[in-house]
C-alpha cells in the first residue's frame, strides 16, 4: 500500500490527527488524516491505511512548518498514545479544542446557534493526572511498564509520563520494582496466562493520599499481603493497596472484584474552595479502587464551578444529578438547594456517594443505584419533582429513555456535562425534538496535550 502524497494540513481531527487534502495527482482533493502534524504544515507522506472517505498517512518529510510547533517534552510523545498534541503550543490547543466542538454540533447535529465559548485552560497543563493505568510487558529478560502505541496493544516502555501526577508516578514505580522483586509473571494478552495484568495508581491531589492497585488475572497472588506492607513502608502517603482481580479476557482494565491488602479501601481527597451561594464550597471525597473520578481535580472544580452556575439554583430547589459517580456534582449542589438525587449505575460509587454524604454532614440528598434510563421514570414517585437537572454521561453519551424521561420531567434547566462532543451533539438533537435547545457550550481542557474536550451546555425550553 505505498503511495505517496503531498498534503497541505488545514484542520485538526478529534482523534488528534492533522485533516488536510492530496494537492496534486491522481488523488487530489482526497482527504488525508496524519498523526503528529497541524494546521498550516505541508508534508509528503505515504498512505498506511484507505477508507471510504479518507486515508491515513504517515510523514515522511516537513515541507514547511505551521505555527504553533513546540518542541514534545517526552522523548516516547511520537510513539504512545497518551499525548497526540504534544508538539502543539497550548494556545493553540485551547483554539482547536473550541473548534473541535463548534464542528462536532455542526457536523452531527447541525447546530449552529449554540454560544460556544472560548475553551477554558487547565489550571495545570502537566502532571495533571491523578489516575494512572500501565499495562506491563516483557521485555529483553525485563519486566516493564508503559503505555500502547496507538490503536495497538504494543507496549512503549516509559517511566515517566509527563501529564502523570508525580505521587502517582511513584506508586506506579514501587508497585513495579514489587512485581520485579517477587517475579511474578506478566499477563500476556494471546495466551491469557500470566499473573500481573496491569498496575493502577491514584491520588488524590487535595490531601495527598494514594491509592496502589494491581491488577491480577488470578484470585491469588502469592505474597500479596506481604508485598502490600512493604509498599506501604516504601511510598509515601499510602493509604490503601488493593487487588484488582481481573481473570477476563477482555481489553477492560479492572475486574469487577477488590481484595484489601493494606490500608483502607478508599482515598480522600478535598475539591473545591471558598463559601457555597458565593462559590462552590469545599467538600470531601471517598474515592474506591473502580470509582469514576474526574482525573484532573483542579480542572474538575472549574468543571463543577460553571456547571452549578449555569444551573441557576435556588435554595427551595430539587436538583437531580443523573449519572452522578461518587455523587461530586450532587453534594456541591445540595449545598445551594433545598435537596439533590444521585442517580448511578454502580453500587460502589452509590455506596462512596452515601458515605461522602455523611462525611461532609450534607442530609439533604438522596442516591439511587441504577440504569438511569430504567430509573429516572418512577424517580419522582420517590422523591419531589426537579427544578433543575444535571446530567454527566460517559463517553457514549445518554441513552434516549434516560434522555426522554429528563425532558418529561419538565425541569426548569438542564445543564449537560460532556467528555465527548460527538455524542453530546447526537443528544442536544434529541432534547431538541422534545423541546429544548442548547443556549451556550462552555469547553473546558480537562485533558492538556490529548484532543479529548470537556464541555458544559446549558439547554432551555424551546419557546412555542
Ligand atoms: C462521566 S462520569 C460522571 C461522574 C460524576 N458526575 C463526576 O463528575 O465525578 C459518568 C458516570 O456515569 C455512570 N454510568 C454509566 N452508565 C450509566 C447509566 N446507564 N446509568 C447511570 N449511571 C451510569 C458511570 O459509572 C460514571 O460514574
Amino acid at each position: 500500500m505505498s503511495r505517496w502524497y503531498r498534503v497541505q494540513i488545514t484542520g485538526l481531527n478529534h482523534r488528534g490527527e492533522g485533516t488536510g487534502r492530496v494537492l496534486s495527482g491522481p488523488d487530489e482533493g482526497l482527504v488525508v488524516f496524519v498523526p503528529g502534524t497541524l494546521p498550516g504544515d505541508l508534508v509528503e507522506c505515504f498512505l498506511v491505511e484507505r477508507k471510504k472517505n479518507f486515508v491515513r498517512g504517515q510523514v515522511e518529510r516537513f515541507l514547511e512548518y505551521g505555527d504553533g510547533r513546540v518542541d514534545a517534552l517526552c522523548k516516547v510523545a511520537s510513539l504512545c498514545g497518551g499525548c497526540a498534541w504534544q508538539h502543539i503550543d497550548y494556545n493553540v490547543q485551547l483554539e482547536w479544542k473550541a473548534r473541535i466542538v463548534k464542528e462536532a454540533l455542526w457536523r452531527v447535529a447541525r447546530i449552529s446557534d449554540c454560544d460556544v465559548l472560548p475553551c477554558v485552560a487547565s489550571p495545570r497543563v502537566l502532571g495533571y493526572r491523578n489516575k494512572v493505568e500501565v499495562p506491563l510487558a516483557f521485555r529483553k529478560g525485563q519486566v516493564v511498564a508503559g503505555f500502547y502505541e496507538p490503536f495497538t496493544h504494543n507496549v512503549v516502555p516509559s517511566d515517566n509520563c509527563i501529564l502523570e501526577h508525580p505521587a502517582a508516578r511513584k506508586v506506579i514505580a514501587n508497585l513495579l520494582e514489587q512485581v520485579k522483586k517477587r517475579k511474578y509473571r506478566v499477563y500476556n494478552e494471546k495466551t491469557g496466562r500470566g499473573q500481573i495484568r496491569h498496575l493502577v495508581a491514584r491520588v488524590a491531589p487535595g490531601t495527598g493520599e494514594c491509592m496502589a492497585v494491581p491488577v491480577s488475572n488470578a484470585h491469588r497472588l502469592p505474597k500479596a499481603r506481604a508485598m502490600a506492607v512493604e509498599l506501604m513502608e516504601s511510598t509515601d502517603n499510602l493509604k490503601s493497596v488493593v487487588l484488582n482481580i481481573n481473570t477476563k479476557r477482555t481489553n477492560v482494565v479492572m475486574g469487577d472484584k477488590d481484595r484489601l491488602l493494606a490500608g483502607r479501601m478508599y482515598i480522600q481527597d478535598i475539591l473545591g474552595s471558598g463559601e457555597p451561594g458565593r462559590d462552590l464550597g469545599r467538600l470531601k471525597f471517598r474515592i474506591s479502587p473502580r470509582s469514576f473520578y474526574q482525573v484532573n481535580s483542579d480542572q474538575a472544580v472549574n468543571l463543577y464551578r460553571i456547571a452549578l452556575s449555569w444551573a441557576g439554583i435556588d435554595s427551595s430547589d430539587v436538583v437531580y444529578d443523573i449519572y452522578c459517580g461518587i455523587g461530586t456534582i450532587t453534594l456541591f449542589a445540595a449545598l445551594q438547594a433545598s435537596f439533590a438525587v444521585g442517580v448511578e449505575d454502580v453500587d460502589a460509587a452509590i455506596r462512596d456517594a452515601w458515605k461522602n454524604a455523611r462525611d461532609n454532614e450534607i442530609d439533604n440528598v438522596g442516591f439511587v443505584c441504577g440504569k438511569a434510563e430504567r430509573v429516572l421514570p418512577g424517580l419522582h414517585n420517590k422523591y419531589p419533582k426537579p427544578d433543575v437537572v444535571i446530567l454527566d454521561p460517559p463517553r457514549g453519551g445518554s441513552d434516549k429513555g434516560a434522555l426522554a424521561a429528563i425532558a418529561n420531567l419538565n425541569p426548569r434547566n438542564i445543564v449537560y456535562v460532556s467528555c465527548n462532543p460527538a455524542t453530546l451533539a447526537r443528544d442536544l438533537i434529541f432534547l431538541r425534538n422534545q423541546g429544548w435547545s442548547a443556549v451556550k457550550c462552555q469547553p473546558l481542557d480537562m485533558f492538556p496535550m490529548t484532543p479529548h474536550v470537556e464541555c458544559v451546555a446549558l439547554m432551555s425550553r424551546v419557546k412555542e
